[in-house]
């Protein structure tokens, strides 16, 4: 794929003023732009796709141009170079790819709906209107719509509505000039929505709004987190947001999860919309969401990469920062530990595998653009890094070194070094020389800790799961021992500290790294020093008890230590309280349930260890909510009713029966936090057609996001042909399932081994089908990764390989097939190697 050109380098836009007028009953939308800006060759270009462009003229003269649709741009002749203001006429088609201006469907009393939004990022602007798509090409927008409006619509952009006494006679919605910013930001949101507004103390209007098949009682919620988020980066950034208004929009049609758009930040339903049946780990993913977008208006919309290959720095950052600032606003719900269980642990699995990118990456051809959000590297990753660094400046040096850099390059555009440099200036320390190591290369380290001859040897090499090439790679490592008298930093391949036991007098509990587990490598101790850790475990805190899981199970999957040696750790583990904890030891046991074979004896035995170790949670909670009850109970609730019924226990079985029988009228009204156990346990046990009938009717009927998926997970247990037959059809029926939802179908029907092989089946046979709706989405690569995250024979291996080998001339495609070939791979060389230890650990427990 060849690299492209910058267009900046040739015409550097400075004004836009941008009508749109859009048409649902068509499908088509036309435009005009006046571009202002800086013409420094007499042949620019500006991109465009599949728009059509019906003239080009400046002031009275009109221009030639040539339409160039394989690389989206047209070029266009200009008289001279130096000022220019150019006028364009165009038009285009109105297509449901979620991406440049697409509608979103859906009903309201049984009307079927349109709104019509945005979707710019990463370079979709140029499906809307001719421009400099590239981030670095910043310039303000005075933007204009009208539309087919029908009595009580509105539209929303950027920036506040002026001029709406006009807008009365002429129907033409116009909003105040932006600021300087990058294309992608620029959005719109049209139709039949409402939503509720509120202002924060500096006088920056708030408003969360969705479509009125919605409660007004939804917003409420997300409204009250966005109010506060933004008053919390104003004080932590030292930097006032800078426009007046921050809107969020939940859409019923949505490609990726949120997007930051300057002032008019838009969202998939579930991530904005709580329902007044609400579990506590959806508030809170809503919660995560809102603050990650926010803090996009400043890292990304205020200051923005130059070019796509530094993406990390808006992303990992945003995704550091929605956790700082929860943990601020709602320090009861120690979100911190939901990042050790969701965010830590799908880096450390994904960047274990040979072939991983790093997190920065060269990236040339917008094509490749897609592949560089790699949710477990730039999101999970990067924000493990930048959680890291923080640790390592300390507070109060990074939001000092912050407050540098937004007041140096506000408005414009930056490179990772510029960020290194400010958090240097503020701190007095090498930034780039610590981060470097991390950024630039893919992997991270596995420290060994042993003691010999008195003397404690640490070391590090790359951590590997599966077959992989080994590279010699080295890491800046911070220590962040519990123990004083230890370096801060690992930067040789060894270390060799003399006078261990004079050490180990000095301090009283075990040896500890990576205290917090907040830098990313993985520690395995080694004799002595293992045996004190684990005899120490009842005086560890919950995130170190979390931490040891965490590493005792990635030894595990590389093959370092035996799987079967974590079966007595967590046999053990009956008195846990912890939803952090207990996340943790959940991990474990998926990771052993991969051994286990439907049906065995060992199955029996596994069952049975596992009601064990979630015992007194159950008998403690039970299915019910208590009156005043804390979030945290709610939490360790849904392991604890999950965990049981997966083990079989009947008196949980029939109780969650019971409850399914009391609310059958309307199961939306079970207890959203025990929803899906309840209908789980239905299908498994008590499946009728009428059964999953009703399912699949609440699933399309339900305008909450989150019912939907608790649907998916209750219908995934069918064991009846014709009704998965039903289903599979359905994965084709846009008017039963939305394209955006169809990859969490497939996770949950792939997963079940009375449906793999049909589902298997049907995406192999439907892959034009699904690259038809999908491809270019988000989520097509789900479809990619999926299987690999799930298979673990050689029959299937070797059909995954027949399929998806001859797609890896797809750029879009390529890295994930091969890191998934190697993935099922190594598992199925994990089963071989440890199954019978696993068994053979699991009979003899003493249950
Ligand atoms: N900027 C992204 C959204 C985006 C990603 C747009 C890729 C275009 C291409 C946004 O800030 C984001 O990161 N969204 C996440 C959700 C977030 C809370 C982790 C997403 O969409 O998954
Ligand atoms: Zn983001």
């Amino acid at each position: 794929m060849t690299s492209v050109h910058r267009l900046i380098e040739k015409f550097v836009p400075e004004h836009y003023e941008l009508f749109l007028d859009v048409s649902r009953a068509s499908k088509t939308f036309a435009g005009r732009v006046t571009i202002k800006g800086e013409a420094k060759e007499t042949t620019i270009s500006l991109h465009q796709k599949d728009l059509t462009i019906a003239s080009v003229v400046i002031g009275e003269q009109t221009l030639d141009f040539t339409m160039d649709d394989e690389n989206e741009v047209v070029h266009i002749q200009v008289p001279e170079v130096g000022e220019i203001a150019l006028d364009l006429e165009f038009s285009g088609r109105i297509t449901d790819n979620m991406t440049g201006i697409y509608p979103s469907y859906y009903t309201v009393d049984g009307v079927k709906k349109e709104v019509i939004s945005t979707q710019f990022e990463s370079h979709f602007a140029r499906e809307a209107f001719p421009s400099v798509d590239e981030p670095e090409a910043k310039a303000t927008f005075d933007f204009s719509v009208k539309f087919d409006q029908e009595e009580g619509e509105i539209a929303l952009s950027n920036m506040p509505e002026i001029k709406s006494e006009e807008r009365k006679k002429t129907g033409i919605w116009t909003f105040d000039t932006t600021p300087r910013m990058s294309s992608y930001l620029l959005a719109f949101a049209l139709g039949d929505l409402h939503g509720k507004t509120a202002h924060t103390k500096n006088g920056t209007l708030v408003g969360s709004y969705a479509t009125k098949a919605h409660k007004l009682s939804e917003l409420d919620f997300s409204l009250d987190i966005a109010v506060r988020v933004i008053e919390f980066y104003e004080d932590y950034f030292g930097v006032k947001y800078p426009i007046p208004q921050c809107l969020h929009v939940a859409l019923p049609d949505f490609s990726a999860g949120a997007m930051e758009n300057w002032g008019l930040v838009t969202y998939r339903e579930v991530y904005l919309l709580v329902d007044e049946n609400s579990t506590v780990s959806s508030r809170q993913q809503v919660a995560l969401v809102i603050a990650h977008e926010v803090a996009h208006q400043w890292f990304g919309n205020l200051v923005t990469m130059k070019w796509w290959d530094d993406l990390w720095l808006n992303e990992s950052f945003a995704n550091m920062m929605e956790y700082v600032a929860i943990d601020a606003i709602e320090p009861s719900w120690n979100i911190f530990e939901d990042f050790q269980t969701s965010g830590v642990q799908a880096a450390l699995k994904r960047d274990a595998t040979d072939g991983v990118q790093s997190v920065h990456v060269e990236v040339n051809h917008p094509d490749e653009i897609n592949t560089l959000f790699d949710a477990a590297i730039v999101y999970a990753k990067g924000s493990r890094l930048m959680h890291m660094l923080r640790r390592w400046l300390g507070d109060e040096d990074f939001r000092s070194g912050l407050k540098i850099y937004f007041e140096r390059h506000q408005y414009g555009n930056t490179v990772g070094r510029d960020l290194w440099n400010a958090l240097s200036e503020a701190s007095g320390r090498d930034v780039a020389g610590f981060m470097d190591s991390w950024l630039e290369q893919p992997g991270y380290p596995l420290v060994t800790a042993t003691v010999e001859n008195d003397q404690l040897i640490l070391s590090q090499e790359q951590f590997f799961i599966g077959e992989h090439e080994e590279k010699g790679r080295l890491w800046q490592v911070p220590l962040n021992s519990n123990w004083a008298g230890l370096p801060d930093t690992l930067t040789d391949e060894k270390l060799v500290i003399p006078n261990f036991s004079a050490l180990a007098s000095q301090d009283s509990e075990a040896l500890q790294l990576n205290t917090g587990n907040t830098a990313h490598y993985l520690t395995a101790y080694q004799g002595e020093l293992l045996d004190n850790l684990l005899a120490n475990w009842n005086n560890l805190d919950k995130i170190s008890k979390l931490q040891v899981l965490q590493e005792r199970r990635f030894l595990a999957e590389s093959g370092v230590i035996s799987y079967s040696e974590l079966v007595p750790l967590v046999a053990g583990l009956t008195e846990e309280t912890d939803s952090a904890v207990l996340g943790a030891i959940a991990q474990v046991l998926s990771g052993l349930k991969r051994f286990i074979d439907e049906d065995s004896e060992e199955e029996t035995l596994f069952k049975s260890m596992v009601a064990n170790i979630f015992a007194k949670n159950f008998e403690r909670l039970g299915f019910e909510r208590k009156e005043g009850e804390t979030d945290e109970d709610e939490l360790l609730r849904e392991f604890a009713v999950a965990f049981t019924l997966y083990a079989d226990q009947e008196h949980a079985i029939e109780k969650a029966k019971a409850i399914f029988d009391a609310h059958k009228e309307n199961i939306a009204s079970i207890p959203a936090a025990i929803r899906a156990d309840v209908l789980t346990n239905q299908v498994k046990h008590a499946e009728s057609k009428e059964l999953t009938d009703l399912l699949l009717d609440t699933y399309i009927q339900t305008n909450d996001g989150a019912f939907q998926r608790q649907l998916i997970a209750a219908l995934a247990e069918t064991k009846q042909e014709a009704v998965l037959d039903t289903l599979i059809t359905a994965f084709e029926n846009k008017d039963i399932i939305k394209p955006q939802d169809l990859a969490t179908w497939y996770l949950n029907f792939l997963g079940k081994p009375f449906a793999q092989e049909k589902v298997w089946a049907w995406a192999r046979t439907d892959w034009d089908w699904i690259k038809a709706a999908l491809g270019g989405d988000m989520s097509f690569d789900k479809f990619v990764v999926i299987p690999s995250n799930t298979f673990k024979t050689e029959e299937r291996l070797a059909e995954y390989k027949v399929f998806f080998e001859p797609q890896l001339t797809d750029m879009a495609l390529s890295r994930n097939i091969e890191m998934g070939i190697k993935d099922i791979q190594s598992r199925i060389h994990l089963i071989a190697k440890d199954q019978l230890a696993v068994a053979q650990a699991i009979q003899n427990l003493e249950l």
